[in-house]
C-alpha cells in the first residue's frame, strides 16, 4: 500500500512560497524548482538500500555504509516535469531518465498523450515520476498507468503543489504508489487550476506566457 507524504520542512515551504509569487522571474523559478526537488528527493530516497564495505580512512580501516546500487528511473511528465530532472540527477546521478509526454486539453481538462519512452528495464527499477502540479490528477493517473502498462512496479510520484481532488484521484486509481507533495492547496478553480497554486507551471518554467 502506498502512502501520501506532505512535507512540512520550513526550507521547502519557504521556497514553494517564492515560486508562487507572481513576480518571481523565470530563472529564479527554475533554480527554486531544482532546490525544492533536491530537498524532497532527500526524503523520498530515505529507504534506498545500503551495503557495508571495508574502507580505509587516514586514521584506520573501518566498515562503512554505501548505496547498494538499486537501479533508479526518473520519469518527468512533459513538459513541466523536466524542471525537476536536474535536481534529482544531482542526488542519483546514475539514474536512467524516461519521458512521458502529456498535455491537458484546455476544454475537457483530460490528458492527451503524445510521447512515452522509458528505460527498457523499467520493471526492475525504483521509479520517481516528476510533475510540479497535481490538479485534477488526470495527467498523473494516465502517466502512472503508461508506466505500469510497460512493466513499471515500484512507482513514486513527486509533485510541488497538489489539490485535494488530484491526491484523491491518484491514490484511488493507483493505491500502491507513494505520493510526495511539497504543499497541499485548497481547491481547483473553474479552469481546473490549483488555488492558490502558482499558475501554469510549464509557462513559469519556460517563460512561454
Ligand atoms: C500541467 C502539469 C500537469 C498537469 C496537471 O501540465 O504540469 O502535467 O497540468 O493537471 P491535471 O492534474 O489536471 O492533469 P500541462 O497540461 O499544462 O502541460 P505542460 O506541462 O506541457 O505545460
Ligand atoms: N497545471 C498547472 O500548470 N497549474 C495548475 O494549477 C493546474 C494544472
Amino acid at each position: 500500500m502506498g502512502k501520501v507524504y506532505v512535507f512540512d520542512h520550513p526550507l521547502i515551504q519557504h521556497k514553494v512560497s517564492m515560486m508562487r509569487m507572481i513576480d518571481t522571474p523565470v530563472k529564479d523559478f527554475r533554480d527554486l524548482a531544482k532546490e525544492v526537488i533536491m530537498l524532497m528527493g532527500f526524503e523520498a530516497t530515505r529507504d534506498l538500500p545500503l551495503k557495508t564495505v571495508e574502507i580505509e580512512t587516514p586514521i584506520c580501516k573501518t566498515s562503512a555504509n554505501v548505496l547498494a546500487g538499486e537501479d533508479i528511473a526518473i520519469v518527468p511528465i512533459l513538459r513541466a516535469g523536466l524542471g525537476f530532472v536536474d535536481g534529482m540527477l544531482e542526488l542519483v546521478p546514475n539514474a536512467k531518465v524516461g519521458h512521458v509526454g502529456l498535455y491537458r486539453d484546455p476544454e475537457t481538462h483530460q490528458p492527451v498523450e503524445y510521447y512515452c519512452k522509458l528505460p527498457s528495464d523499467i520493471e526492475r527499477r525504483r521509479i520517481f515520476v516528476l510533475d510540479p502540479m497535481l490538479a485534477t490528477g488526470g495527467s498523473a493517473v494516465a502517466a502512472v498507468q503508461f508506466i505500469k502498462d510497460r512493466g513499471g512496479k515500484d512507482i513514486n510520484f513527486m509533485c510541488l503543489i497538489a489539490a485535494p481532488e488530484g491526491i484523491n484521484a491518484l491514490a484511488e486509481a493507483h493505491p500502491d504508489i507513494n505520493i510526495y507533495i511539497a504543499a497541499k492547496d485548497e481547491q481547483l478553480n473553474e479552469h481546473a487550476y490549483i488555488v492558490p497554486g502558482l499558475g501554469d507551471a510549464g509557462d513559469r518554467l519556460y517563460g512561454t506566457k
